[in-house]
């Protein structure tokens, strides 16, 4: 069979891979579009308890299984679960596909609108929106993503994910900080602040409120599929995994915090806060380009810029979800690398092209995988390390220098992520019906 298994370069290789996964579209927009919906400064302190409750415990779980089994996610519960298990990894391995379609082709809308942008912006940007994100260009963008990101997987653990990390992930950072600053200059932003940070902390109540909340932090972990398992399947036994966590999580947190300080004085500097409408993307793809055509020549540069971190926090995403599906095919089939990457990156390519032609099958996608999935899969995942496994905690404890919050952690798998996830996937389910009914 094929050669030793790959191992991360070191700790904080893993950690900023790690960070490149959970960072991504969800934390530069999404994050905002719900704090702005469900008022402000009380969803992101709804958000940073859940981040703690559930995000937490979930990663910490992820992790603990991959490190442990040191295999692929289908390999990896069926070695601490046994064979009546393996359905929760093809479940991953069919969410890593079907995410990845319809992921890629937004991204490819971001390596767009990046190279546009630098050219100037429409004023008119919901038609511009509509001429690029459907149709022949759109599915050619999504293959050139595509393309990209079987390049990253293909060089692999060390030489593609890890370095590519290394390199983006700080530069991102830089950037957005950068951006947040600028944003900070302008004139009239006042009431973009006020909006983000203040708050009725009375919408901490809310039961909608909570259950979004709940579900975010679920999914700017990149939590639920394997990711993080897949990750940590290539880590050495002789480091910890908790402060791992920790750190993980509250980068995630950082840079969605970050990206507010971006995006709500823009938005309020131009007077466009009414255009936010219904819909995440239209958000992101319409309103916020609008503001850097009002911007003039320093829009042009200040958009480009923050499309291109938004690629590049797709891109290490993309890579993570392509990964899990790779991993799997080299453990499982025995293929190698490079076969794999070509091979799945290939037949996701084709996967994401109806999506890439219609935009209600994209969004039919995203609510069925990048919801529905997800949520379903964290809470199995939640109640195998929570009543399956036989002694989770000894799994976690090798390298490990802290042993003050394991009970606490099987404790919160027991009884509270369930109970919160449940309700999340309550929601998703209602969410998923209707759109499906809307549809037919
Ligand atoms: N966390 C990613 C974001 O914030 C989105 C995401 C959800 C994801 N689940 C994932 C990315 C699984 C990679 C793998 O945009």
């Amino acid at each position: 069979m094929a050669a030793p298994r790959e191992k991360w370069n070191s700790q904080a290789g893993f950690i900023l891979a790690a960070v490149g996964s959970a960072v991504g579209l969800g934390n530069m927009w999404r994050f905002s579009y719900l704090a702005a919906e469900h008022g402000g400064a009380a969803f992101v302190v709804l958000y940073l308890g859940f981040t703690l409750v559930i995000g937490l415990p979930v990663l910490l779980a992820e992790v603990a299984i991959g490190r442990g089994a040191r295999r692929s996610p289908i390999r990896a519960l069926e070695h601490f679960g046994g064979r009546g298990w393996r359905w929760l990894g093809w479940l991953f391995v069919a969410s890593g596909f079907l995410i990845l379609a319809y992921y890629s082709v937004i991204a490819g809308w971001t390596l767009r609108y990046a190279l546009d942008g630098l050219t100037g912006f429409a004023t008119d940007s919901g038609g511009f929106f509509a001429e690029v994100s459907t149709g022949g260009d759109a599915a050619l963008w999504h293959l050139g993503f595509m393309a990209l990101t079987a390049c990253v997987v293909a060089g692999g653990i060390r030489g593609g994910i890890e370095r590519t990390a290394l390199v983006l992930m700080p530069a991102l950072f830089v950037l957005l900080v950068g951006l947040a600053i600028y944003a900070a200059t302008l004139d009239g932003t006042g009431p973009g602040y006020r909006h983000y940070l203040s708050t009725d902390f009375s919408a901490i109540f809310d039961r909608e409120v909570m259950v979004q909340a709940a579900g975010q932090a679920f999914f700017s972990l990149s939590l639920g599929m394997g990711a993080m398992l897949t990750f940590a399947s290539y880590l050495d036994r002789d480091h910890g995994l908790q402060s791992e966590s920790v750190i993980i999580a509250s980068s995630d947190f950082v840079v969605a915090f970050v990206a507010g300080l971006v995006v709500f004085p823009l938005i309020f500097a131009f007077g466009l806060q009414a255009e936010v409408g219904g819909s995440t993307v239209g958000a992101l793809f319409i309103t916020l380009p609008h503001a850097f055509a009002e911007m003039g020549a320093a829009g042009n540069v200040v958009g480009a810029l923050f499309f291109v971190g938004l690629a590049v926090g797709a891109l290490t995403s993309a890579v993570s979800l392509l990964e899990v599906v790779v991993s799997s095919a080299i453990d499982g089939l025995g293929w190698s690398r490079r076969r794999s990457t070509v091979c799945l990156a290939a037949l996701t390519a084709a996967l994401g092209i109806p999506a890439a032609l219609d935009l209600e099958w994209l969004g039919l996608m995203d609510q069925v995988a990048g919801n529905l999935f997800l949520v379903f899969g964290g809470l199995m995942l939640a109640i195998f390390v929570g009543w399956r496994m036989n002694d989770p905690t000894s799994v976690v404890l090798e390298g490990a220098t802290s042993t003050a919050w394991l009970p606490a952690w099987r404790w919160l798998l027991r009884f509270v992520v369930p109970v919160i996830l449940v309700l999340v996937l309550a929601g998703s389910l209602v969410a998923t019906w209707e759109l499906l009914v809307g549809e037919g």
